[in-house]
């Protein structure tokens, strides 16, 4: 079977590459071979690829970016997505597509978690771009999954573990200010893409939640961080409202894996297994690369 695979060079993407080549023969163009917003391109590529199965990991994902650049937001993240899913159409592929936990507007008192099938109600432009590209696939695709995952960290790419520890290691020693009001699931990319490759093994279709069991803020889930990597930085928890984000986001973003779980598909660990397991394998060098960086 051979995959198309959109983003690879992306934090996810990468993981994905890395994961499902095991299994499939893949074929990763990059978004200057393939740029998902040219329908002619997207055609072009898979009149040449004839895929089985095109997953799509690309995507403009910076939440606060996409408050100040609308036009982009809607062509990679809607227009792109409806591109693929209505070749996918008419190559007779399969098409799996990832979305996020912020399609909700987190109003929900936590713990309550959001199901597949709950209401969305996005807060910000990315949101609702995801939201917008879930119905473009539904409306599109014959044969979809769509993936919401939330809170990624991976070897590769922008993300939470690496700006904290660059903010930490470059301060010496000053406190380190950590949201502590907002709570998620923390989710390794590598586990997200073995439970792709799952679904894909059982030709599942649908709409699914994919994130780490349990939960916690975002000071929760850094103490541990610095615990394990014997950071001694000190830090203080504070609130959301304070921090300088340009986007509004949900307060509560914890996802039930409920249709994973009702398939007998659910692969996702708790949040604290896959965390320790990530800095075992790469925390000295994300210590290394830290430092470096703030310098
Ligand atoms: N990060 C999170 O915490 C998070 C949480 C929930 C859901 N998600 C979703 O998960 C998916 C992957 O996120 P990520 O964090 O892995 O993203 P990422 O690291 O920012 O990677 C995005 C990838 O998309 C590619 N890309 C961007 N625009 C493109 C275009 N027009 N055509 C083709 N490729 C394009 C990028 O290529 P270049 O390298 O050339 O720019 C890159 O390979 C996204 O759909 C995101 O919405 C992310």
């Amino acid at each position: 079977m051979r995959i198309l695979l959109i983003g690879s060079t992306g934090m996810l993407g990468s993981d994905c590459r890395e994961v499902l080549s095991e299994d499939y023969e893949i074929i990763a163009p990059e978004r200057k071979e393939l740029d998902i917003i040219s329908w002619d391109r997207v055609i072009e590529t898979l009149q040449e690829v004839n895929p089985d199965i095109i997953l799509n990991c690309a995507g403009f994902s910076n939440v606060d970016a996409c408050e100040t650049e609308p036009f982009k937001v809607r062509k990679v993240n809607v227009e792109g997505p409806r591109n693929l899913a209505q070749g996918a159409a008419r190559f007779k592929c399969k098409l799996v597509h990832i979305s996020t936990d912020y399609v909700f507007n987190g109003k929900k008192n936590v713990p309550q978690p959001y199901f597949e099938d709950d209401a969305t109600d996005p807060l910000s432009a990315y949101g609702k771009s995801k939201m917008d590209s879930e119905v473009g696939v539904r409306e599109n695709a014959p044969d979809y999954a769509i993936v919401r995952t939330s809170w990624l960290y991976g070897r590769n790419g922008a993300n939470f573990i690496h700006s904290i520890l660059t903010n930490a290691l470059g301060k010496k020693m000053k406190p380190l200010k950590i949201i502590n009001d907002q709570f998620g699931s923390p989710t390794w990319t590598l586990t997200v893409a073995r439970q792709i490759k799952e679904l894909l093994k059982r030709d599942a279709k649908g709409t699914f939640h994919a994130t780490s069991e349990g939960h916690c803020t975002w000071f929760d889930f850094t103490k541990i961080i610095f615990k394990k990597l014997k950071i001694k930085v000190p830090l203080e928890p504070m609130s959301m409202a304070d921090y300088p984000y340009v986007a509004k986001r949900p307060v509560n973003c914890i996802l039930e894996n409920r249709l994973l779980k009702k398939q007998g598909l659910n692969l996702m660990p708790e949040w604290q297994k896959d965390i320790k397991a990530y800095l075992s394998k790469f925390g000295s060098d994300l210590v290394k690369r830290a430092k470096a960086k703030s310098l």
